[in-house]
């Protein structure tokens, strides 16, 4: 089925994230080296950025490297980071025909300083580009962005910058890396893995969950429609009666 003629462009999603997994996975199906895993994954990446862009979505958030990634042996990891850079070297292109600006959240300086470099300089080319954000997750881990944000706001505190009683659940949205962004209304992971493997905690609280079998090298546009598809179909309550609706 052709999802993309099916979807209501009223009513996209206005985040989506996915955790892109399987990739170790293809390799191995196929008797090839993780590494050619992740090769064919970058162009699955670039695939589904220009698909999203092209539908209308205005924030896609892609899990590329977590904190417990690092625990990864060293090789693999150090094949991860120079296809990082390489890729973004490639698509910044693709990001200026298609008007992305890009993003990153997690601990940037536990980067590799080309990544770093090579990062900021595509951030800032890409910066007045209005389509869509397309922010990758980078050494991220959900619980060290909560525990940075309250270390934060507890030295405001200290320093009577805020008054605890204050303390809210913007508060706590403003210190976090996503402050800029709207909740996630879409969560997608690849893989058939069923778990949020510590990505986006706090944002996805009220998130449509959205998991299938395909590996991440071949997820493909017609994929991501029929998720957007599908989400489209449920019925979110938002703690209300489907009446109140
Ligand atoms: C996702 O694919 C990519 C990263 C986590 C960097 P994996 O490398 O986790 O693939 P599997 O889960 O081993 O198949
Ligand atoms: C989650 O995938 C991280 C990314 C997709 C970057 P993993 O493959 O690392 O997750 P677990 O460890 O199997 O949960
Ligand atoms: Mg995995």
């Amino acid at each position: 089925m052709d999802y993309k003629s099916q979807i209501n462009l009223d009513k996209l999603p206005e985040h989506i994230a996915i955790i892109m997994d399987g990739n170790g996975r293809w390799a191995k199906k196929q008797s090839l080296m993780r590494v050619k895993g992740h090769e064919k994954g970058t162009k699955t990446v670039r695939e589904i950025v220009e698909a999203s862009a092209d539908l209308g979505i205005k924030n896609l958030t892609l899990y590329a490297f977590s904190t417990e990634n690092w625990n990864r042996p060293k090789l693999e990891v150090q094949m991860l980071m120079r296809l990082l850079v390489s890729s973004l070297k490639k698509e910044i292109e693709t990001f200026q025909e298609n008007e992305i600006k890009l993003s990153t959240i997690g601990c940037i300086e536990n980067l590799p300083k080309n990544a770093q470099k090579e990062l900021k300089e595509v951030m800032r080319k890409t910066e007045n580009n209005k389509r869509m954000t397309l922010t990758l997750a980078l050494s991220y881990g959900s619980r060290e962005e909560i525990t940075q944000a309250v270390k934060n706001i507890s030295k405001k505190v200290k320093n009577d910058l805020i008054d605890s009683d204050d303390i809210d659940e913007s508060t706590i949205n403003n210190h976090l890396y996503t402050q800029d962004l709207p909740d996630v209304d879409l969560m997608i992971r690849t893989s058939g893995e069923q778990r949020i493997s510590n990505f986006l905690l706090w944002q996805i609280a009220y998130a449509e969950l959205y998991f299938t079998e395909v590996l991440w090298p071949d997820f493909s546009k017609n994929d991501l429609f029929e998720a957007i598809y599908k989400y489209q179909k449920r019925e979110r309550r938002f703690g209300k009666t489907s009446e109140q609706l």
